[in-house]
């Protein structure tokens, strides 16, 4: 089947935040041999690219002059096996969730913690996903792309990631350079619980649990997630919008002398991190609605649509929180999702 490009399409079902834009043109690839013959096509016709996966990390503020690469590559392989780890390759239009359910299904462990995340397994590594005290870092074997200014393949090791907090290389300083195709992972055979998130821990002790495993702790973060995050199916919404930011100790000081509840969490000796969730929520903005969008009421750190927004509304949205949150804590707030 020859690759079919589609002019002015919609992408309103491709966007968690359930955004209407029109993309100048749509392809979908499903075969990773495609990956080329779409790029050539982009070269020739010399117009911008977006890729997108399960589009849950992404506003679009205005229409897409571009063509978007829809990743559809399917497929789990396990590749190689020893008595501790299961190396496996995915490709990268698979769905997270599905992939985490087959891991467990398995009994592969490692990603146990980052059930329930929407988008895709290629998206994964682009913004080091992370929740419940497990970072993509901790299970990211390698990463396969394809360099979409010269088709050359290449194999991005775990240190070439150069993985942060919500941060990548493919973020950074090789942004719009690549589609990811695979992603390989490196599980373990022996699971090592991670249940020092405080959430985590009421929430098992809640399912009175004889002997721990990884579907329990799948179990418990899924409840957790689903009683506080907003199912996108219901209420369009692209996870946490901001960044928690990362300050210097003497700004918590300064902080704590009118608020001594304030949350924090240590990055290192000198600097913290503070949830703009918790400070959000105390310059007044938790459950506010503004026009058709709002600030969710479970969750301070996360915007939602409530039907028919425009992702210009939300940005307006999102500069208003910021503001505020400056103007209370002098702190300034990063977006998280990606502006389009
Ligand atoms: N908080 C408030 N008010 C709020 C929200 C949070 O006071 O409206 C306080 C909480 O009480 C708690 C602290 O902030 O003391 C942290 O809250 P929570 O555990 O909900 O986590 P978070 O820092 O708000 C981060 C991630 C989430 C991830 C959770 C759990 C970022 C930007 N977000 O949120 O990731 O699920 O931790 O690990 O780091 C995502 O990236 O889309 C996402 C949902």
């Amino acid at each position: 089947m020859k690759l079919q490009f589609e002019k002015n399409v919609d992408l309103l079902p491709h966007n968690t935040f359930g955004i209407s834009a029109i993309a100048k043109e749509f392809v979908r690839i499903d075969k990773s041999a495609h990956v080329e013959e779409a790029l050539e096509y982009l070269r020739k016709t010399k117009i911008n690219h977006l890729v997108l996966g399960g589009g849950s990390n992404i506003l679009f503020t205005q229409n897409v002059d571009a063509l978007v690469l829809q990743n559809r590559l399917f497929g789990i392989e396990l590749e190689k096996e020893d008595d501790m780890h299961v190396y496996v390759r995915v490709a990268a239009g698979e769905n997270w969730h599905n992939f985490v359910l087959h891991c467990i299904r398995n009994k592969w462990a490692g990603v146990e913690n980052l059930s329930l995340i929407p988008g895709c397994v290629g998206a994964s590594p682009m913004q080091n996903i992370g929740a419940y005290g497990v970072e993509m870092s901790s299970v990211l074997n390698y990463v396969e792309a394809v360099n979409i200014h010269t088709s050359e393949r290449h194999t991005f090791s775990l240190s070439d990631c150069e993985l942060g907090y919500r941060e990548s290389i493919f973020k950074r300083k090789e942004k719009g350079n690549w589609f990811i195709t695979h992603v390989g992972f490196k599980l373990n055979k022996r699971p090592v619980f991670h249940i020092e998130y405080g959430a985590i821990a009421d929430e098992l002790d809640k399912m009175e649990i004889d002997t721990l495993s990884i579907k329990h702790i799948s179990q418990a973060v899924i409840a957790i997630r689903s009683s506080k995050l907003p199912d996108p199916k219901i209420l369009g919404n692209a996870g946490s919008f901001f960044k928690n930011p990362t300050v210097d100790l003497s700004v918590l000081r300064a902080i704590q002398e009118h608020d001594e509840k304030v949350p924090f969490y240590p990055v290192d000796e000198n600097t913290v991190k503070i949830p703009a969730g918790y400070m959000i929520e105390h310059a007044g903005w938790k459950g506010k609605r503004a026009g058709n969008c709002g600030v969710h009421e479970k969750q301070a750190l996360v915007l939602v649509n409530y039907g028919g927004a425009t992702g210009h509304e939300i940005f307006t949205l999102s500069t208003a929180v910021m503001t505020d949150v400056k103007n209370k804590y002098g702190i300034e707030l990063e977006r998280e999702v990606n502006v389009w």
